[in-house]
C-alpha cells in the first residue's frame, strides 16, 4: 500500500471513520439485558424464535455461557440477521502471524523481572489482526482457562472480519483511536478507553489515526465482570452505568468478505459471499462494550498506608476459588495521595500472582520515566514471587518527601494480574525491544540499618 492514491484513500477513509465514530449513540450499563434494533420492528416481541422472524430475518442465539450456568452469570444474546451465521464455506488454516496461544511451552518460565520498549513500527499495510504480537501468557486455550498478553501496532484498517473462539479480547489502546464494527454495532475508543469483544463475536477494527498501538488481554477464562464492592458499598470503582454497549447497526454487503476465526490457538479463514456483520436487531447480555478509564472512581486511604492495588480493579475474571482471579484488569488512574506517615508510592512487593504492567500515557509513580525506562507502549512483567517495587530514585525521593496532599495526575498505567506465571513466547524472550539491565533500577538501594546498641 505504498502508492499515493491508496495512501490518500486511507486518509479519506480515516476521516469518514472518525465522523462515524464521533456521532455514535450507545446503550449504557454493564451486564444489562440490552436490546436494540436498527430497523423498527426487527425485534420479535414476546418470544425469541418466532415461526417467521420479523422482516425476513433469521433468528440465532449466541451462547457465551453454558445454557445451565446460574442466572447471575448466564450470558447469551439473540441476533436477528440477514443470513444465519451457519451460511459459510469451510474454514482453512491461515498463517498465525505473530499471534500465539497457551500453553506457552517454547521457553523456560523466567523468574527475572523483565521490561520491554514499545513494539517497533509495523510493515506498511498491517491491520489490527496482522499487528497482534503475543508476549506470553498462561493456562490452556482448549481448557478455557488462563490468558494471553498481546500487543498490537497497526497502520491500516481491517478489510476482513475477525472473531476469537478462544476468549474475550480486552483491548487497551495506547496510541490512535479505533472504530470497532461488531455484529452488535459500532464502538469508538481512544487511548484511555478500553473495549471488550466477547468470545465469538465478529468484528473489524478501523483506524481513526495514522497508526494504532496498544495492548490486548485475551481472557480464556470466565468473562470479565465488575468486582464485588464489599464494605465500599453500592457505588465506586468502575460504575456500571459508565459502560457503553453499541446500538444495532448492520452491513448489507454482498460480495467476498474474508472472515478469520481464531480457534484453539490457530487462525482459520473463509471467504464469505456476504458480510457477517449483518445483524439488524439483537437483545441479550453477551455484548461488546467500551469504557473510559478516566471515569474510574478511585478509592484510597484517607489515613495511613495505602490499600493493596486490588482497590484499583476495573474488571475481574474469577476462577473456581473464591477471591482468586484468573486475571484482573487494574488501572492506576489520576488520584490524590494524602496518607500520613506513609511511604506513598507502591510498596516493595513479592506476589503469588503475576503482574504484567503497561503504560497508556505519562509516567507511573513507582518508576522513573523517560527513555530506557517504563514508557507508554512498553510493558513490564513481574512474575510470581519476583521481587519488585519502587526504583532507587523513587524510593529516595518518596522517603524524604514532605507529606502534603499530592495529586498524581500525569499518568495512566494498568496491570493484567493473573493467577499463574506468564510464560513468554520466543519472540518476546528474544525481542530486540526487551530492555537489558532492568535489574539495575534496584541497584544502589543503600543499607540504612542502624541497630540500637
Ligand atoms: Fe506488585
Amino acid at each position: 500500500m505504498s502508492d499515493g492514491a491508496t495512501a490518500r484513500g486511507s486518509a479519506t477513509e480515516r476521516e469518514e471513520a472518525r465522523k462515524t465514530a464521533e456521532g455514535l449513540e450507545h446503550l449504557s450499563g454493564f451486564g444489562n439485558e440490552h436490546s436494540s434494533e436498527a430497523v423498527p420492528g426487527a425485534l420479535p416481541v414476546g418470544r425469541n424464535s418466532p415461526q417467521r422472524a420479523p422482516l425476513g430475518l433469521y433468528a440465532e442465539q449466541l451462547s457465551g455461557s453454558a445454557f445451565t450456568e446460574p442466572r447471575a452469570v448466564n450470558r447469551r444474546s439473540w441476533l436477528y440477521r440477514i443470513r444465519p451465521s451457519a451460511a459459510h464455506p469451510a474454514f482453512t488454516r491461515t498463517g498465525n502471524g505473530a499471534l500465539r496461544s497457551a500453553p506457552f511451552t517454547q521457553t523456560v518460565p523466567d523468574p527475572n523481572r523483565l521490561r520491554w520498549n514499545p513494539l517497533p513500527a509495523p510493515a506498511e499495510g498491517t491491520d489490527f489482526l496482522a499487528g497482534l504480537w503475543t508476549l506470553g501468557g498462561n493456562g490452556d486455550v482448549t481448557q478455557r482457562s488462563g490468558m494471553a498478553v498481546h500487543l498490537y501496532h497497526a497502520d491500516a484498517s481491517m478489510r476482513r472480519v475477525f472473531s476469537d473462539a478462544d476468549g474475550e479480547l480486552l483491548i487497551v489502546p495506547e496510541r490512535g483511536g479505533l472504530l470497532l464494527r461488531t455484529e452488535f454495532g459500532l464502538l469508538h475508543v481512544e487511548p484511555g478507553h478500553i473495549a471488550l469483544i466477547p468470545r465469538g463475536v465478529r468484528f473489524r477494527v478501523e483506524l481513526l489515526d495514522e497508526t494504532a498501538r496498544g495492548y490486548v488481554c485475551e481472557n480464556y477464562g470466565a468473562p470479565f465482570r465488575l468486582p464485588d464492592l464489599g464494605p465500599i458499598g453500592a457505588n465506586g470503582l468502575a460504575n456500571a452505568r459508565d459502560f457503553r454497549a453499541p446500538v444495532a447497526a448492520y452491513e448489507d454487503v454482498e460480495g467476498p468478505v474474508e472472515v478469520v476465526n481464531k480457534f484453539c490457538g490457530n487462525l482459520w479463514a473463509a471467504t464469505y459471499d456476504h458480510s457477517p456483520l449483518d445483524v439488524v436487531a439483537w437483545h441479550g447480555n453477551h455484548v461488546p462494550y467500551a469504557y473510559d478509564l478516566r471515569r474510574f472512581n478511585v478509592m484510597g486511604t484517607i489515613s495511613y498506608d495505602h490499600p493493596d492495588p486490588s482497590i484499583f480493579t476495573v474488571l475481574t475474571s474469577p476462577s473456581d476459588s473464591p477471591g482468586l482471579a484468573g486475571v484482573d484488569f487494574v488501572v492506576f488512574a489520576p488520584r490524590w495521595l494524602v496518607g500520613e506517615d506513609t511511604f506513598r508510592p507502591p510498596y516493595f512487593h513479592r506476589n503469588v500472582m503475576s503482574e504484567y504492567m503497561g503504560l497508556i500515557e505519562g509516567a507511573y509513580d513507582a518508576k522513573t520515566a523517560g527513555e530506557g525506562g517504563f514508557v507508554p507502549g512498553g510493558g513490564s512483567l513481574h512474575n510470581m514471587m519476583s521481587a519488585h517495587g519502587p526504583d532507587r530514585e523513587t524510593f529516595d525521593r518518596a522517603s524524604a518527601a514532605e507529606l502534603r496532599p499530592q495529586k498524581i495526575d500525569d499518568g495512566l498505567a494498568f496491570m493484567f494480574e493473573t493467577r499463574w506465571p506468564v510464560s513468554l513466547t520466543p519472540q518476546a524472550a528474544r525481542a530486540e525491544h526487551l530492555q537489558q539491565g532492568y535489574d539495575d533500577v534496584w541497584q544502589g538501594l543503600e543499607r540504612h540499618f542502624r541497630p540500637l546498641r
